[in-house]
């Protein structure tokens, strides 16, 4: 089977997975479960899911337990983007080629199914603790995800990224380092090391996988910053020129078209390197951050 083929097929898998953790529309919550899920369903590329499930399949393991975490990082990663949207953020209208949640069900609403995703999403991974193999690897994977996901992580890329809206300002390359980290690269650790550590991974590995994933997220975001002034919405599916308009601190802004896309090219050949030093070689996950080089969404 070639890579697009193969793509395609584990992301129906991927949809399947979180099909089955979706919470049911009723009772006098419908409203903010409703829009949950159309946030849920939009689409999307279900990329740390993927990785989540590819980075246990490294060390062998396929067990049950891995799928409510990959259903948790994309919920966490879904109610990112929906309070990512919203008017006091980048006030953006699409997502996934859908409108976004706040222009569909109001602010209110929007901001309360960020909120309900969010915790949603550790009430499924705690279903983990009711599956073998057991309590300490979901310990460990729990641990992960809180921290990547909290403060110390994406919420603190967040804040960064956020508070350096300010035009005439230098460039300030820690900082753009700094929320790239964190906003993106920190969910796509969390991806790689909980799958590691559900499939009985050694420390060392999950430390080497950390690592992988820095470089991963780093080159994820900035293409993602190329793609807000290279692609179209057709394309992308959300709209283009959100960082100009927010006047962001990205990638290109800071070096330039040609820098950013080698330097994505470097990180992700990087990566791959130690992909390929594992005892255990995975050649689609090794094909799939190649192919996030040159992707178009
Ligand atoms: C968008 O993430 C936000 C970033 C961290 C760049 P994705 O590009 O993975 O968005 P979806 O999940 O495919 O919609
Ligand atoms: C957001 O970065 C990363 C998140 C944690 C949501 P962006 O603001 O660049 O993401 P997009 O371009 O709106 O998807
Ligand atoms: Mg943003
Ligand atoms: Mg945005
Ligand atoms: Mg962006």
């Amino acid at each position: 089977m070639g890579f697009q083929k193969e793509l395609e097929q584990k992301v129906i898998e991927i949809e399947q997975i979180l099909e089955k953790y979706l919470p049911a529309e009723e009772g006098y919550q419908k409203t903010v479960i409703e829009a949950m899920n159309y946030s849920l369903l939009a689409g999307g590329k279900r990329l740390r899911p993927l990785l989540t499930t590819e980075s246990a399949a490294v060390f062998g393991g396929t067990g049950a337990v891995i799928e409510p975490f990959a259903a948790a990082l994309e919920m966490i990663h879904t109610y990112s983007l929906v309070h990512d949207d919203l008017p006091a953020m980048d006030n953006d209208m699409y997502r996934r080629g859908k409108k976004t949640t706040h222009v569909v069900y109001g602010e209110a609403m929007a901001i309360l199914a960020g909120d309900g995703l969010l915790n949603y999403a550790f009430e499924t991974a705690c279903k983990a603790f009711t599956i073998e193999p057991g309590q300490e690897a979901v310990g460990k994977a729990l641990t992960v995800l809180a921290s990547k996901a909290g403060v110390y992580g994406m919420i603190g890329g967040q804040v960064a990224d956020v508070e350096a809206e300010k035009r005439g300002l230098a460039i300030d390359e820690k900082k753009l380092l700094y929320i790239h980290e964190h906003k993106t690269a920190a969910l796509i650790q969390a991806s790689f090391m909980i799958g590691a550590i559900l499939a009985g991974a050694t420390d060392a590995d999950v430390k080497l996988l950390e690592i992988a994933a820095y470089n991963i997220g780093m080159a994820f975001q900035i293409q993602d910053d190329i793609l807000d002034v290279t692609s179209s919405l057709e394309v992308l599916g959300k709209p283009i020129g959100s960082d100009e308009k927010n006047n962001k601190l990205t990638y290109v802004k800071a070096y330039g078209l040609e820098q950013a896309k080698a330097d994505v090219e470097s990180m992700s050949s990087e990566a791959i390197e130690i992909l390929q030093r594992m005892n255990n070689r995975n050649i689609f996950l090794e094909d799939l951050v190649q192919h996030l080089i040159t992707r178009e969404k």
